[in-house]
């Protein structure tokens, strides 16, 4: 006897086949059919007891929830809805799940009750579609990298620098184990640093990447960061994953054409990997959009949209040219797009980014050369001496998912951009001597990767493309 996956089961498995298959009850029907999933696929397999050949107390422990083990033989199914069915020969109940407190029902669960029960979410067809659909992004990333001649390179998660200069940071402070835990007042006894230093959870592994590649020539990290800002929108977590790739000899627009290209490549590797989960992804979206107004509801279906983006040019754009955009365009009749640009030099909220993706280029778009003094501070500053070789990869729906640059590799260059941001030499000395031995042009990027799976998925809020959500409310799980 063969233990086998649902997904095989339903695919390749020969008829008449005795099996044995493990999972958990979606759905239990007149005593009679069971709907098993493994999590292999959305798909369930139907599992058809004859209740009289077991015992009573056997069927009544089967529900929603439990987790079974089912052996019998695998037939055609007469029912409509399937094509094959496990004629039931042999059960063994793993485990129970009480119907009355198991929290997860087959009923629609709202996306915010599922967030408080993050270790049970998983077992709905959103969030299984959702995480399989994470894991081969994941997979997709790192092909796409050992393809092309990258080293995967691990940044550390404790670091003394702060590479985007925000202050963003959270500081790692040791208890120290030889004084008593509690001081007199009651407090925890916390050491006020790192064995003597002080450190923080990164916010980017990009300094140390520069390190890696001006040695290595290509590398890229595929690690969680963490930033310390109080944000509670549906696109910013206080821990998320980011995939930063670094390149010496690479300029701008080298490290533009590599985020383009990378970008399509692994959207192009969920379309052709992952049709059946975003099949469901798409129409449970079409049925979300339903009650949204018209106005509101997105221009293309899921599978079309990521098609699109895969197969079309981004459009490259500067950040001057896009400041006359936003100052020429005119505000439509429901008023939605009208904004104030104070003046070159100011940021773009999310607002303009949204109006320059959505309305007026309607595809992705890269900014670049953006002003210096909106930037963070390694950046290679221009002949024009006010903008920098940056560029953000702006999405609809989404708005920034790539924020990079081509490095300031001169050294007087950099330490006076230092010396004007009052960063201290010695903070960064070690960045420093990458400028003082064998400098060169290098380039690279950050890809927030929940960013991608929310576009990838089409999930509103960032919080439900990752299992178990850091944000300001919801930390301790
Ligand atoms: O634009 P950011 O801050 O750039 C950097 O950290 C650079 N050091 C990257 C590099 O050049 N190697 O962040 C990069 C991307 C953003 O475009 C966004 O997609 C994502 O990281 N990101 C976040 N994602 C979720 N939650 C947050 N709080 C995020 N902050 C940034
Ligand atoms: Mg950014």
């Amino acid at each position: 006897m063969e233990r086998i996956s649902v997904k095989e089961l339903l695919s390749t498995a020969p008829l008449q086949q005795e099996i044995e298959v493990n999972g958990w009850v979606k759905t239990f029907r007149s005593n009679r059919f069971i709907a098993l999933n493994d999590g292999s696929t959305i798909n369930n397999i139907q599992c058809v007891v004859d209740f009289e050949k077991f015992e009573d107390s056997l069927i009544k422990s089967i529900s929603t929830g439990a987790a079974i083990k089912v052996k019998g033989n695998l037939v055609e199914s007469q029912g409509r809805g399937q094509n094959v069915e496990i004629r039931v020969n042999d059960l063994f109940i793993h485990g129970t799940a009480d119907a009355d407190t198991y929290p997860i029902q087959p009923k629609k669960h709202s996306l915010e009750f599922l967030r408080e029960k993050a270790h049970l979410r998983v077992r709905t067809n959103t969030f299984s579609a959702v995480m399989r659909l994470r894991s081969a992004l994941s997979y997709a990333v790192h092909t796409y990298f050992q393809k092309n001649g990258f080293y995967y390179f691990h940044a550390p998660i404790i670091t003394g620098s702060d590479a985007e200069g925000a202050g963003e940071m959270f500081r790692v402070t040791a208890l120290d184990a030889k004084t008593p835990p509690l001081t007199d007042t009651g407090e925890v006894n916390y050491k006020e640093d790192f064995f003597g230093k002080e450190t923080n959870l990164t916010v980017s592994g990009q300094l140390e990447a520069e390190a890696y590649a001006m040695a290595l020539g290509k590398v890229y990290t595929f690690g969680p960061t963490f930033r310390a800002e109080n944000s509670n929108t549906s696109r910013h977590l206080a821990e998320f994953w980011m995939i930063e790739p670094e390149m010496a000899f690479y300029d701008l627009d080298a490290n533009m054409d590599l985020a383009e290209d990378f970008i399509k490549w692994v959207l192009q590797y969920v379309l052709d990997n992952c049709e059946e989960d975003l099949k469901f992804l798409e129409h449970r979206l079409l049925d979300e959009e339903k009650s949204k107004p018209q106005a509101e509801r997105s221009e293309m279906p899921l599978i079309e949209k990521l098609r699109f983006v895969a197969d079309n040019n981004f459009k490259r754009v500067s950040y001057t040219e896009a400041i006359d955009i936003l100052r020429n365009c005119k505000p439509n009749k429901k008023k939605k797009f009208e904004f104030v640009i104070e003046e070159w030099g100011a940021d773009l909220q999310s607002e303009h980014e949204r109006f320059l993706v959505e309305k007026h280029f309607k595809c992705p778009v890269i900014l670049f050369d953006y002003p210096a003094n909106i930037k963070a501070f390694y950046m290679r500053l221009n002949e024009d001496g006010k903008t920098v070789r940056a560029m953000d990869v702006l999405f609809p729906g989404i708005g920034e998912i790539v924020g990079g640059s081509q490095r300031e590799e001169r050294l007087d260059v950099l330490q006076q951009k230092m010396a004007d941001l009052g960063i201290e030499e010695e903070e960064l000395w070690w960045y420093l001597d990458l400028r003082k031995f064998g400098t060169a042009v290098h380039s690279g990027f950050g890809l927030g990767f929940e960013r991608l799976v929310q576009f990838a998925t089409g999930m509103g809020n960032i919080r439900d493309v990752i299992p178990f959500p850091r944000t300001p409310q919801n930390a301790a799980f």
